[in-house]
């Protein structure tokens, strides 16, 4: 979703602004925009569509200052217009907002009345309004920022540039993350690590109701309360160097290849190979009297958990709801005592997800947290943390995150099963034998898998796609549908390959391809018996299998390597991502930012 720059800097802050936005692309954007002071006075430039288009802008007609702002813009109120477009800003002052602010219409009538006209749809605009009025009525600019904050509801990140104020930059957080930068005789704002990379590794992650001075050489916090406070530096290990594409066409196709190394990492923080032990992280509670967990989550996180009922009522013999994050707290859900929520998220800083976490939190529940960002708000807000060891994800679509989640449930899961007493040394440890084959298995897949790629150029044509299968292989063809209409806008559902008679199949003839994902093993005899039922209806079946003698029995097959059957899921999630991968590319669609799309969904 959107991102934020801001530098106090010594030199030219704009070409380190496009810098910065350039890392930040990965969230989503549909505009993009920045401000500096020139010689004390606001110049800004917004344009509409990719940052190619702001920095031809830039180019053709130049703006420089020491201290500026800089946006990348998925719009939520407001078209993606120009006029919408961030920064805004006024004679006074410059504003970068990612978030909602709820009472916006109240505020716009509010200024209204004074005579002051907002012209957009955009409720940045009218904060940026309100600032400038408090800032018109004599308010001091720290008082000004202070009044406006306190008069908003919502969620917001803000860094703000007044004119005239050399020295100064403002910012605040409540529901939207905000990092700020410590440099050297220079001062930033980033919505997160990565767009400070390359310029400081000395961060302070803002609380919930912080609010931040910033001049060149001291960064000043009030809490929510107002009141002064110290937070601690972190430093941080990211380099822009990670966000490079090395020779992959796209970040997609980068971060699916490093899948064997990542969930072997991952797998590697929690497996003891030489025992056959699984190793959580130290929580206050014991997992053998819990009786109940509840998973949450959103999108590719959400399959990620449903895959870990399948595993956790089958290994560890405890009852398992799963949550989509949105529906959650709304739902009134009931919690049984002392029960563990457990929240999954690749970025840590999804809205629902969050909002979710903090429900159960006040519910007196226990609350843990599968996050790939290690200093994300989930992380900071739960007391069990099970990190994944993805590294950063910059494709939009989730692949190397989700089979990390993946790694993490599986291992959590024999963890659980051991504590409960229902796994047995002897099983615990080929279940790590297994998990431990997982990479290699990945990596096969990812050497050997020219039958997909001719596959998806006929894919390509579709205008409607089924994905089916049975027990844990079902999330499987949840997120194999998810993967491949966000890439490549092909209509696509995933279904329960037994649920296909009660509806679904009035949808099939020749025209619809349908994938079904069996593993061979006692529940594929009934999805293949499924998949015949389609077959002969003259759908296109293309079977994904490690049941060689299947391989001529429908119209195309991807014959798999046979996989354990804990691990399954971890390994079928290859061939989907490669199908939707391909399939996108064989449209010539944008793969790594698909339209419409956010990597880190922070407002509701
Ligand atoms: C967005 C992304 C998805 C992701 C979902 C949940 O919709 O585009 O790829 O699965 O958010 O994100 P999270 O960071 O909470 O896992």
């Amino acid at each position: 979703m959107c991102g934020i720059i801001g530098i106090l800097g010594k030199t030219d802050t704009v070409p380190a602004m496009l810098g910065a936005l350039k890392r930040l692309e990965y969230r989503g954007y549909d505009s993009a925009g920045v401000a500096v002071l020139d010689d004390g006075q606001i110049k800004r430039r917004r344009e509409i569509g990719k940052l190619q288009a702001l920095m031809n802008s830039v180019g053709d007609d130049p703006i420089a200052g020491t201290s500026g702002i800089g946006h990348t813009r998925w719009a939520t109120h407001g078209e993606p217009t120009t006029k919408n477009a961030h920064p805004h800003i006024t004679s006074r002052v410059a504003v970068v907002h990612n978030g909602i602010i709820e009472n916006f219409r109240d505020l716009r009538d509010e200024l209204k009345n004074l005579g002051i006209i907002c012209e957009g749809e955009s409720d940045t605009e009218v904060i940026t309004k309100l600032l400038d009025h408090y800032l018109q009525d004599g308010m001091d600019p720290v008082t000004a920022f202070k009044a406006m904050i306190s008069r908003v509801t919502g969620a917001y990140a803000l860094a703000v540039l007044m004119s005239g104020e050399k020295d100064l930059m403002l910012g605040a957080r409540r529901g939207s993350p905000l990092v700020i930068g410590l440099g050297d005789g220079e001062m930033f704002f980033g919505s997160d690590a990565l767009a400070l990379a390359d310029l400081t590794n000395r961060l302070i992650y803002m609380e919930e109701g912080d609010l931040a001075v910033l001049s060149h050489s001291k960064a000043e916090i009030y809490d929510k309360n107002d009141t002064l406070v110290q937070r601690k530096i972190s430093f941080s290990h990211i380099s822009g160097a990670l966000i490079d594409r090395g020779n992959h066409r796209h970040f997609m196709q980068k971060e699916i290849y490093e899948q064997p190394t990542v969930v072997a990492q991952t797998l590697g923080r929690y497996l003891n190979p030489n025992t056959g032990t699984i190793a959580l992280p130290a929580m206050d509670f014991s997992l053998a009297n819990i009786s109940k967990i509840t998973l949450v989550a959103c999108g590719t996180s959400y399959y990620a958990a449903l895959v870990a009922k399948y595993w956790i009522e089958q290994y560890a013999h405890v009852s398992v709801d799963v949550d989509i994050a949105s529906e959650f707290r709304y739902r009134n859900p009931v919690y049984a005592q002392g029960g563990l929520c457990l929240f999954i998220s690749q970025s840590g800083e999804t809205a629902d997800t969050l909002a979710a976490l903090r429900h159960a939190k006040d519910a007196g529940q226990h609350v843990g947290v599968i996050v790939n960002a290690a200093e994300s708000s989930m992380a900071r807000e739960a007391a069990l943390v099970m990190h994944t060891h993805a590294g950063p994800e910059i494709g939009v679509a989730s692949t190397k995150a989700f089979t990390c989640q993946l790694a993490v449930l599986a291992a959590f899961t024999v963890a659980l099963g051991v504590e409960r007493s229902v796994i047995e040394t002897s099983r615990s440890r080929a279940l790590v034998a297994e998990l431990e084959s997982a990479p290699t298995l990945i990596s096969k897949i990812l050497s050997d898998h020219d039958p997909i790629i001719s596959m998806a150029d006929k894919l390509a044509s579709a205008r409607d796609i089924l994905f089916v299968g049975r027990g844990i292989q079902y999330p499987i063809a949840l997120e194999g549908a998810l993967k491949l209409k966000e890439l490549s806008y092909i209509h696509a559902e995933g279904y329960a390959a037994g649920e296909l008679k009660h509806g679904p199949i009035a949808l099939i003839d020749e025209h619809v391809p349908v994938i079904g994902i069996a593993p061979k093993g006692e529940i594929s005899k009934k999805t293949i018996s499924n998949l015949q039922e389609i077959a002969a209806r003259k759908g296109n079946v293309i079977l994904v299998s490690d049941d060689i003698s299947l391989s001529t029995e429908f119209k195309g097959a991807f014959i798999m390597p046979t996989a354990g059957q804990f691990i399954e899921p971890l390994v079928y999630a290859i061939p989907v991502q490669l199908i939707a991968y391909y399939t996108a590319v064989a449209k010539g669609t944008d793969v790594d930012q698909p339209r419409n799309l956010a990597k880190a969904v922070t407002v509701e």
